[in-house]
């Protein structure tokens, strides 16, 4: 097998990339490119710690061929912030209601919690719950995560987000 030129939009940023095209996105992100916040964990689709968005959809990164990718827009946990390094709403729920313990889920989780603010600004608890269900967590229990999603949901709609 050959290595093939492969042009990524990831974080707004052009990059042409040499790779196989059994690569996996998840792979690509991390090693290629070098954006490590993107967590590589069961490599079955299990767990949502390989999560991204590709044209704003979020998608497993160890499910999906880096190739397929190629003309879409990636986003990756690194490319939420404002470029002047403020904290996306959401970063900045989880850290004010100490919702991350090791982290190793939590870009995955903020990825599918963005996701679901973005499709309903007003989630109840159970439709946060349901949303987040493909991204598992060892450590938290879940509480802190989903008290993170509602002090966001709070947080825009009190500043009209
Ligand atoms: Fe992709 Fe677990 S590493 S779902
Ligand atoms: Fe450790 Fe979620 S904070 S896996």
């Amino acid at each position: 097998m050959k290595k093939q030129t492969l042009n990524l939009n990831i974080n707004g940023e052009d990059f042409e990339l040499r790779i196989f095209p059994n690569e996996l996105l998840v792979n690509v992100v991390r090693e290629t490119v070098g954006l490590t916040g993107t967590k590589y964990a069961c490599g079955t689709g299990q767990c949502g710690a390989c999560t991204v968005l590709v044209d704003d959809e979020p998608v497993l990164g160890c499910m999906t061929l880096a190739v397929s990718a190629a003309g879409s827009k990636i986003t990756t946990i690194e490319g939420i912030a404002e470029p002047d390094g403020k904290l996306d709403p959401l970063q900045d729920a989880f850290l004010k209601t100490n919702a991350i313990q090791c982290g190793f889920c939590t870009p995955g989780m903020i990825l599918v919690g963005k996701d679901l603010l973005k499709k309903n600004t007003n989630p109840t608890e159970n439709e946060i719950r349901h949303h987040i269900k493909g991204n598992l967590c060892r450590c938290t229990g879940y509480n802190g995560i989903v008290r993170a999603i509602k002090k966001c949901r709070d947080d825009m709609a009190e500043r009209n987000l």
